[in-house]
């Protein structure tokens, strides 16, 4: 049976038409990263690579990310596949490619952020279908891909899913405005996925949590005031994730001290 799989997943990597998981190291430990071509994901991939770890870095359009394929070349140990993280039979196809690769830590960073041009519209300004798609990309894409590697979380020693949330979409913490609406609704539903779903993880032996990265300066060109950098934010999350245990299981962390964060 285990043979059929494999054979299964051959078929898949070679339909996929690309090297996949021959770069891998099966000694080092592995992330699975999307959204990793710029921002916080990129500076992601960055950091595990240098920490050793294989990195499966995901981007919408590897042709164009350049900073990402840059690293990609640098360390042998990333490989980059195209995901648009609302693509369910992509996602499909990969968790079937990679199907006997166990991933560590399953990173899911992607997400539609708040422009500033838009994140003060009031509820008249309200983009209905900017509000749909964030749902898709922010909530839904974190539940579909803890489902299909499910099994190679499970496969792995740290057995970690990590997905970045926001303090925005808090109900405790988040801001007292009337802003981003499509944003927050997106992370709050994001936030009851990944609880709902550490029920299920604990009995495999899987840490599912929420990560709240600070203030982060991603936008080119422009500096948030009291904002922190992703490469400070990156080293921060990964004292939190390197330090999680199954008693973090449905919890919401913040980056600078890994302390609970309020739904
Ligand atoms: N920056 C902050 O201050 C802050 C604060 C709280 C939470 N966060 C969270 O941290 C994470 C990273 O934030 P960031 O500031 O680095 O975001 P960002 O700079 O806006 O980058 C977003 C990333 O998500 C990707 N993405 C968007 N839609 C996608 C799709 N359908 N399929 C695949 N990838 C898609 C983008 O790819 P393209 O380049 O192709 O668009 C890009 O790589 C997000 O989950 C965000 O909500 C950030």
């Amino acid at each position: 049976m285990r043979d059929f799989w494999k054979a299964a997943a051959c078929a898949a990597l070679f339909l996929l038409g690309h090297p996949a998981w021959g770069a891998l190291d099966p000694d080092r430990p592995t992330v699975l990263v999307t959204g990793a071509n710029r921002g916080i994901g990129l500076e992601f991939v960055r950091q595990f690579a240098e920490r050793d770890y294989n990195v499966i870095a995901t981007a919408r359009k590897p042709e164009a990310a350049d900073d990402l394929n840059a690293l990609a070349e640098a360390h042998e140990h990333v490989v980059v596949e195209q995901l648009d993280v609302t693509d369910h039979a992509r996602i499909e196809a990969l968790a079937a490619a990679y199907a006997e690769q166990p991933i560590d830590i399953l990173l899911s960073n992607a997400a539609i952020t708040p422009r500033y041009k838009t994140a003060f519209q009031r509820v008249k300004g309200m983009d209905f279908d900017m509000a749909r798609q964030s749902f898709e990309v922010n909530a839904l894409a974190p539940l579909k891909l803890a489902q299909a590697f499910m099994p190679n979380v499970a496969a792995s020693q740290q057995k970690k899913i990590v997905m970045m949330s926001s303090k925005a979409g808090s109900f405790a913490e988040g801001p007292k405005m009337p802003m981003m609406y499509s944003y927050r609704g997106s992370k709050a539903a994001l936030d009851m996925y990944a609880y709902t779903l550490s029920f299920e993880t604990a009995k495999k032996g899987i840490t599912t949590v929420l990560l709240s990265p600070g203030t982060v300066n991603t936008t080119p060109g422009m500096k948030m005031p009291n904002a922190i950098e992703p490469e400070e934010s990156v080293r921060k999350m990964l004292a939190v994730i390197d330090g999680l245990t199954l008693e973090n299981n449905g919890q919401f962390l913040n980056y600078e001290d890994g302390r609970v964060v309020g739904w």
